[in-house]
């Protein structure tokens, strides 16, 4: 890996802008200051301005391996993730089978050790029945529990109530949770099949899975985690009623209950269903104009701590069947921080706090030592970035193995010039130049 020095960056992080160098050294950032005085061997990079930023850490995707590899895999994806300026992700278990041993989950971790090109985790997935196989899960290698209180791609619905309590009650480790009741949505369902069969229009969808399957079953989980004690976090908010849980007094290192918002619910409304359909169906769905600005509210003033995508890439053909059919999920980590670049050329979003959600906040959520800032003696796990560059989103620049976006077509200002994974170079300008895999994330376990 080669040492380098990056010169003349503005670089984002902790709340401040500051004009400097970086110098990387075996993987970590050996000095940050204003002019680093180095020995002339040093491999030199003239950033001529261009904003750094720590590398964006995901803590929802889905690639998708074992068992669905004709979607997405951790090689293909790994280097979207890159490619879009995310350096470590965290996976979820609803993959075929699901991760519900340590055993299957091991598997994961050891595909991705020889496969992703990023850092990476996966989440231990719960059932009705595999109480004891999660308690047994490594805290220190682990990135947490997933459990579905919602039903969405895969058989993974934990509903038993007993279940639930035992899991809040007797987790060590952070819990992360899909929230949508199950019972409300069938209702719904039962509804729209009366009156359109199979075939119900993609702008129902957000009223099928609506604001009260959301509420009823996000309010249960604080609920439980309250009772319990539990460290709780619940996964893509989308409803400005479910706001009403969230604390943004406390801060983050101590909070107990947080929460996560996904780009694509701060990005679409269902004014978007008539053009896009079932490109943008996804559980919980993309709720109304109005749940998105409370979201950004939520987020702006920290009721929501992480903005992650929940990446879930599904094939074109899949995509293209009826209501009933087309799976829910959309291929999204490519374009995460572009499109939150798109905020902050708006005026939505300041760079720090797009480099706070997106890189510190996941870093303190899952207790990540040594990675989400920019510090000396941190991974020099970051991004370069040009801000002003305008370009359009296309088909032939994409990494996903499904090879498709509901973003084709739009055009952006910024972009993501390189990224650097473990102090090594893997994305440069357009391209993916190294085959070095990432390291397994490690955790600090709860007290
Ligand atoms: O829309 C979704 N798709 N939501 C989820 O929670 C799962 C995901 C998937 O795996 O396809």
């Amino acid at each position: 890996m080669q040492e380098r020095i990056l010169r003349n960056g503005r670089i984002v992080n902790r709340g401040q802008i500051v004009e400097g160098d970086i110098w990387i050294k075996d993987g970590r950032i050996k000095q940050i200051a204003p002019l680093i005085h180095a020995p002339n061997s040093i491999h030199e990079v003239d950033l001529h301005g261009r904003l750094i930023f720590p590398g964006i850490i995901d803590d929802q995707v889905h690639f998708r391996e074992p068992g669905l590899t004709h979607k997405a895999q951790i090689y293909t994806e790994s280097r979207a993730a890159v490619a879009g300026g995310t350096t470590s992700f965290m996976e979820m278990p609803n993959t075929n089978p699901p991760a519900l041993t340590r055993e299957l989950l091991e598997q994961k971790y050891d595909t991705a050790s020889r496969d992703s090109i990023a850092n990476y985790s996966f989440f231990m997935g719960t059932s009705n029945d595999n109480l004891e196989e999660v308690l047994r899960t490594d805290p220190v290698n682990v990135c947490g529990i997933k459990i579905f209180m919602g039903s969405s791609t895969g058989n993974m619905l934990v509903d038993d109530r007993r279940t639930l309590d035992n899991l809040f009650s007797r987790s060590h480790m952070l819990i992360a949770t899909h929230c949508e009741d199950e019972q409300t949505i069938n209702e719904h369902l039962e509804v729209y099949k009366a009156k359109y069969g199979d075939d119900i229009p993609f702008v129902a969808h957000p009223l099928i899975r609506d604001d009260l399957a959301c509420y009823r079953s996000s309010s249960m989980a604080v609920e439980l985690a309250k009772q319990h004690n539990t460290r709780l976090h619940i996964l893509h908010l989308t409803t400005a009623k479910e706001l009403e849980l969230f604390d943004h007094t406390t801060p983050l290192k101590q909070k107990r209950i947080t929460a996560e918002v996904c780009v694509h619910h701060l990005h679409f409304s269902s004014d978007d269903y008539p053009q896009l359909g079932s490109l943008i169906k996804c559980n919980p769905a993309i709720k109304s104009p109005s749940d998105r600005k409370a979201l950004w509210q939520g987020l702006l003033e920290n009721k929501l701590d992480i903005i992650a995508t929940d990446h879930a890439p599904h094939t074109w053909d899949e995509k293209q069947q009826n209501y009933m059919k087309a799976p829910s999920g959309l291929p999204l980590v490519q374009h995460a921080l572009v499109l939150m670049l798109q905020e902050v050329h708006a005026g939505k979003l300041s760079l720090e706090k797009l480099v706070e959600k997106m890189c510190h906040a996941p870093a303190e959520c899952f207790r990540i030592p040594d990675r989400g800032y920019l510090d000396e003696g941190a991974f020099a796990d970051l991004v370069v970035v040009d801000p002003e560059t305008k370009w359009t989103i296309q088909k032939e620049q994409l990494f996903y193995k499904c090879k498709w976006s509901p973003l084709e077509g739009v055009n952006v200002k910024g972009r993501v010039d390189q990224t650097y994974v473990n102090g090594n170079l893997v994305f440069d300008h357009g391209q993916i130049v190294s085959e070095k895999p990432g390291q397994r994330l490690v955790f600090t376990p709860l007290e």
